[in-house]
């Protein structure tokens, strides 16, 4: 039998638990669940079993849920029939059984919006007639495709979509939004110099190239109350593309987020693979921790917490390494970011924040990838 170290888990308890601040939003503790695609709504409704799964996880400690990336009203935006819309009568009612379960657990909850611009292949449900529309009708790795570039009615429509999906998930019951602006889908494909190569004002440099973001922001800002919380997802890296960067230098990447700071993002969450990496030379910081730091922001950390195997080692009380818990608590402690988003570990074990939070390492166990079949 292992045995924790009686420090390790007091430390954990007591930083974990600590309720953190977003605008109007006080989330319990800091921890967070990532959001994840699970393609269990066909028809884009979300129902009683994805009421169920939110709601486990919220009864079981999680502070903030962020959902699964759900589609925005444009009918380029999808291209599942099972991924959940955030638009039309049925899908929002299933949303809001989501968002009451979710609060009656003691959890709070935030919508993840979700365009997914040239990642579309044409003919795909739920819009089978609508185009594939990015910046520059370029995918992440390159290639044209069958889509186009957007045209100005086109970013114009996208924006109305985005800042509709806020109005109604405040009016439905969610305690805010995470815009989905991360992993080479739309909103990444205007940041990325890969997928941008418009001339116009919503191409070029850093800045312009977050001019769509910010402009999406700041409409959605417009669209909600004041004190409803704007969360901004982004990364470097894109799906097929994991080396790609946005920034290379902590200044490029202040001038990607210093206009979506001012357009009214209350909170960055910043994407990663694996929280314990440095993002830029001569600093331990990760992208969070820089994300923070630039912007004055709270922010979200991600990546690989309680998948590494020596996490769980530490946990149990064996001493550990890079992707330790100790590594993690060291970083909150300083305030390098505020919350940590789980995503695996969280499929895998609906218990897992209850567990963290009350010291009960000793009974996590390694993430198995049959986890991703089923909505337990
Ligand atoms: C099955 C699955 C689906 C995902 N879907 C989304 C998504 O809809 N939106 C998003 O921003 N990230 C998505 N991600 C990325 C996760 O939010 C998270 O950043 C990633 O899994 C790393 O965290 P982890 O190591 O704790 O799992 C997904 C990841 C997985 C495993």
């Amino acid at each position: 039998m292992t045995v924790t170290s009686p420090s390790v888990t007091a430390r954990a308890a007591g930083i974990l638990s600590r309720p953190v601040t977003i605008n109007g939003l006080t989330v319990p503790n800091r921890i967070a669940m990532a959001p994840m695609t699970r393609m269990f709504s066909p028809g884009g409704v979300p129902g009683e079993d994805v009421v169920s799964y939110y709601a486990r996880r919220a009864a079981a400690g999680v502070g903030l849920i962020v959902t699964e990336g759900t589609y925005v009203g444009h009918e380029s935006a999808g291209q599942s029939d099972r991924v959940p819309r955030f638009h039309g009568e049925e899908q929002l009612a299933g949303w809001a059984k989501v968002a009451e379960a979710v609060h009656a657990a003691g959890g709070t909850i935030v919508p993840q919006l979700w365009h997914i611009g040239m990642v579309r292949e044409q003919g795909q449900a739920p819009y089978p007639q609508a185009p594939a529309v990015g910046p520059s009708g370029v995918r992440t790795d390159g290639t044209e495709g069958t889509g186009r570039a957007m045209t100005q009615a086109d970013i114009d429509a996208v924006i109305g979509a985005f800042a509709q999906a806020a109005a109604d998930a405040e009016r439905i019951g969610f305690d805010g939004v995470e815009l989905h602006g991360a992993h080479g889908y739309l909103v990444d494909q205007f940041l990325w110099s890969g997928t941008n190569r418009r001339t116009d004002a919503y191409g070029g440099d850093p800045v312009a190239r977050a001019r769509f973001a910010a402009e999406i922001v700041a409409a959605v800002r417009d669209a909600v109350s004041p004190e409803f919380p704007v969360v901004f997802r982004y990364s470097q890296w894109k799906q097929d593309a994991y080396d790609a960067r946005l920034a290379e230098t902590p200044q490029e990447l202040e001038a990607i987020l210093a206009p979506l700071a001012e357009a009214g993002v209350d909170a960055f969450h910043a994407s990663t693979r694996r929280y314990w990496l440095p993002e830029f030379a001569d600093s331990d910081l990760n992208l969070a921790g820089w994300t923070k730091k630039l912007t004055g922001r709270p922010s979200i950390t991600v990546g690989s917490v309680g998948l590494d195997g020596e996490f769980l080692k530490a946990f149990q009380g064996q001493g550990a390494e890079l992707g330790s818990i100790d590594n993690l608590l060291d970083r909150m402690e300083r305030d390098e970011f505020d919350l940590v988003a789980v995503g695996r570990a969280l499929l895998h074990d609906p218990n897992w924040a209850a567990k963290v939070l009350a010291g009960r390492f000793d009974e996590l166990t390694p993430y198995e990838g049959s986890a991703l079949k089923t909505l337990s």
